[in-house]
């Protein structure tokens, strides 16, 4: 698919990796629904693509509550008449250990990164069958690859891959390709939120540079140009699949220095 005059939905488009993906494929033509719990933020995102000519729509939404989905996919529809894309982006970390991890914490956290992922495909997928469109669900190397002081959410990210491949089993005879993308350390709001509850913030961004094979961590256009390639014609024969966008994170540990 040709994402050219295509209409996505992209969840926590305000900041981060969800923006640039957004400037990403409003480059490329299509026209981008933000849907951000901070709307203020969805609306700049969408201003950016607007003041350079592009067609976009921010939408207040909490990805973790059912009504505020449905409502994000019944304005979406009667905006634009169709969806092509859905990118799965919004997410929360909670930078704890499971003993120091309240229950509500984890709750929280389960529903924004996992429920998201649900409520936003399961309302979006009757309009995607229609399109035969495409869903990019944000994973993580921590899918696989686990860190300290964050496993709620790595527990978040390797049920997002669990969720991927379901859903592209249960859905490619309809025509809905189904992928994840596993970025390393990319610097936006997540991995920013890492580093400050480190003892030396500065330091630990520093070190998590040299974590990765290229010598330094990501940048979000880095991820968004990946998301385009998933959600268009040109991974025609991808689903159920798990790219990995890390600069060799989850190769080994580079050389010292
Ligand atoms: N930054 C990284 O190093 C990194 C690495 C691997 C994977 N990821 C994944 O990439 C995605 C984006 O991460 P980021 O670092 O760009 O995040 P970010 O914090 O910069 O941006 C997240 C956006 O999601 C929005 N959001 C939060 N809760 C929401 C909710 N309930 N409903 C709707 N919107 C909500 C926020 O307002 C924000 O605009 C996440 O899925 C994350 O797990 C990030």
């Amino acid at each position: 698919m040709n994402l050219n005059n295509r209409v996505v939905v992209i969840t926590g488009a305000g900041a981060g990796i969800g923006r640039a993906c957004a400037l990403e494929f409003a480059k490329a033509g299509s026209a981008v629904v933000a849907a951000d719990i901070n709307w203020e933020a969805a609306r700049e995102t969408v201003n950016t693509i607007t003041a350079a000519g592009g067609a976009g729509l921010a939408v207040e939404t909490d990805v973790a509550r059912p009504d505020s989905v449905e409502r994000l996919a019944a304005v979406t529809l009667e905006h634009f008449g169709a969806v092509h894309a859905l990118v799965n982006n919004a997410a929360i970390q909670v930078s704890k250990t499971v003993a120091d991890t309240t229950f509500e914490e984890w709750n929280r956290q389960m529903a924004v990164n996992v429920g998201g992922v649900f409520l936003c495909s399961k309302h979006f997928l009757p309009a995607l069958r229609r399109t035969r469109g495409a869903i990019v669900n944000l994973s993580s190397v921590n899918g696989f690859f686990v860190e300290p002081m964050c496993a709620g959410y790595c527990a978040t990210k390797a049920a997002i891959i669990g969720l991927t491949k379901a859903m592209a089993i249960d859905h490619g005879r309809e025509g809905v390709r189904v992928n994840a993308i596993a970025p390393g350390y990319i610097d936006a709001g997540l991995a920013e939120s890492y580093f400050q509850v480190q003892a030396d913030p500065s330091a630990a961004r520093a070190a998590a540079g040299k974590l990765h094979a290229l010598g330094r961590i990501g940048r979000p256009e880095e991820v968004a140009r990946v998301a385009l390639f998933l959600a268009g014609g040109d991974s025609s024969f991808m689903t159920g699949a798990v790219v990995v966008v890390d600069g060799g994170f989850g190769s080994g540990l580079p050389p010292a220095g």
